[in-house]
């Protein structure tokens, strides 16, 4: 079980943790579960870049980066290192915290 804590870059938007996660999901899947705003203009398939998400600690519950992924992440605004998109992240076997952080949603984020 993990417990997912998730951060927002955009002003006034407080953090909201998960708590009792399953493995198998997405961080996509999970922040639309629980109605966290994150854009996913190709519906998770691995084909724009708006999703697009930091992964503070934690990342390695996740399904590992792939050459697809990182050239979409390229495309994406203010890309870092510990860029991912959110429809890639699949949570893994195992238990542990995850936290992220969102970039500001009401910004165009381009494809
Ligand atoms: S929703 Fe398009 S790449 Fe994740």
């Amino acid at each position: 079980m993990y417990t997912i804590r998730f951060n927002f870059e955009q002003p006034g938007l407080e953090p909201v943790t998960l708590t009792n996660i399953e493995a198998g999901f997405s961080l996509l899947e999970l922040a639309l579960k629980n109605d966290i705003e994150l854009h996913h203009n190709c519906g998770g398939v691995c084909a724009c870049s708006t999703c697009h998400l930091y992964v503070e600690k934690g990342g390695d519950f996740l399904e590992e980066l792939s050459d697809r992924e990182e050239d979409f992440i390229d495309r994406a605004v203010n890309p870092k290192l510990n860029s991912r998109l959110g429809c890639q992240c699949l949570l893994q076997e195992g238990s542990g915290e995850i936290e992220v952080t969102l970039p500001d949603q009401t910004q165009f984020l381009g494809e």
